[in-house]
């Protein structure tokens, strides 16, 4: 792989061997020149709606106060010490989904989202730590960012935001617009503005094995059959009414362990699992759709591209999008890996998909998951 000005002249595998979870790297200028893709206005307007996950902070004196968007209002831009912060920019906006793009030397089913924070001069969310790595690029503005990888984790109590109790800065950076910090999980930092500024964060999905545990559950809830029911021809009668007897419990015992699962229901509900857009998220269908032959002859004139709010994965002979999970014929594998990967498809490769893909992707751009055209 390609060394990336985006990482500082490193290639992606040395980043990923040296840095990745291990420990931070400030990248001057890693994306030379770089200018803001929002105004501060055009982010306070995506904030306004409720598909819209925002957090307005401010700490004026040394009260700290959260509240959650939508957010009609902002204190006045004047005022010092307030941040509003923007979360899955990319959904909304196409120059923060190409940003995202960039980070793609990492999987899809590890890139989360792109978050977009407004400050006015002093303004930050305190001394943190955050569970997943995050890629903090400097998009207007200074920032003064300064890092600690302390073991002491301990917070404040009570607060509306996590603040770190004991803070020692290690080391103290100045960002300007372009340079990039990254930052493994769990390593404690505090960025305060210089003046007014805004800050691009590059998220990072990943759940807890609890999370994972009881969605897998759920997902094998739809999936398992266990045929027949309790049944105790041989039942006796007991001194203790009250008391469930050994035989029924041996018997639901032995009934619960047939229950199986395989590495394909692991593969099928991870990939059902990672593609499922966030709850806020709502896809819009063209005004006017073409129906099935219309769609065939323009896809494959123009080629298809995935909606910025589409998740798409694959996994051997099974394709996700949003949530739902495909078995795929060998002759189709190649071009719905690439629709998942290039996130298009040229009009050439649509010409050639079978007619139940070709009825799939007519579905899904009914349903606003993917439009016709290379984007
Ligand atoms: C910010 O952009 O203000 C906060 C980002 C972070 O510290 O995680
Ligand atoms: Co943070």
């Amino acid at each position: 792989m390609n060394k990336l000005t985006l990482l500082g002249g490193i290639t992606p595998q040395r980043f990923l061997r040296e840095y990745w979870h291990k420990k931070p790297l400030l990248i001057r200028q890693a994306i030379p020149g770089f200018k803001p893709l929002l105004t501060r206005e055009q982010l306070a307007e995506l904030a306004t709606h409720d598909d819209v996950e925002s957090r307005l902070i401010s700490h004026f004196g040394a009260h700290w106060e959260m509240r959650h968007g939508p957010i009609a209002e902002l204190p006045p831009y004047g005022k010092n010490g307030w941040t509003m912060l923007v979360q899955g920019v990319n959904l909304h906006h196409d120059a923060a989904d190409a940003l995202m793009q960039q980070f793609r030397f990492i999987p899809d089913a590890r890139l989360d989202d792109l978050m977009i924070s407004y400050a006015t001069d002093t303004g930050g969310v305190g001394p943190h730590f955050d569970s997943y790595d995050v890629f903090l690029l400097q998009a207007f503005g200074e920032r003064r960012w300064r890092v600690s990888a302390q073991k002491d984790l301990s917070l404040i109590e009570g607060m509306p935001l996590k603040i770190l109790k004991n803070f020692h800065a290690e080391q103290e950076f100045v960002l300007e617009p372009g340079d990039m910090l990254y930052l493994p999980p769990h390593y404690a930092h505090d960025g305060v503005a210089v003046g007014e500024c805004m800050t691009y964060s590059v998220g990072f999905r990943a759940p807890s094995y609890q999370e994972i545990g009881e969605s897998f559950l759920q997902f094998m809830a739809d999936s398992i059959e266990l045929p027949g029911r309790y049944a105790d021809p041989d039942l006796s009668s007991g001194r203790h009414p009250a008391e469930i007897s050994s035989a029924m419990l041996e018997r639901v015992a032995s009934e619960i362990a047939r229950i199986r699962f395989t590495k394909d229901d692991i593969a099928i509900f991870l990939g059902e699992y990672l593609s499922e857009p966030k709850p806020n998220v709502f896809f819009a269908a063209p005004a006017k759709s073409l129906s099935l032959k219309r769609f065939a002859e323009a896809s494959i004139r123009q080629g298809v591209s995935l909606s910025r709010k589409t998740r798409m994965l694959y996994r051997g002979k099974y394709v996700f999008i949003n949530g739902e999970s495909f078995t795929v014929k060998r002759e189709d594998k190649s071009s719905l890996a690439a629709l998942a990967n290039d996130r298009r498809l040229e009009g050439k490769l649509v010409g050639g998909v079978s007619g139940d893909v070709l009825e799939a992707l007519h579905t899904w751009y009914e349903d606003g998951w993917l439009q016709l055209g290379q984007k």
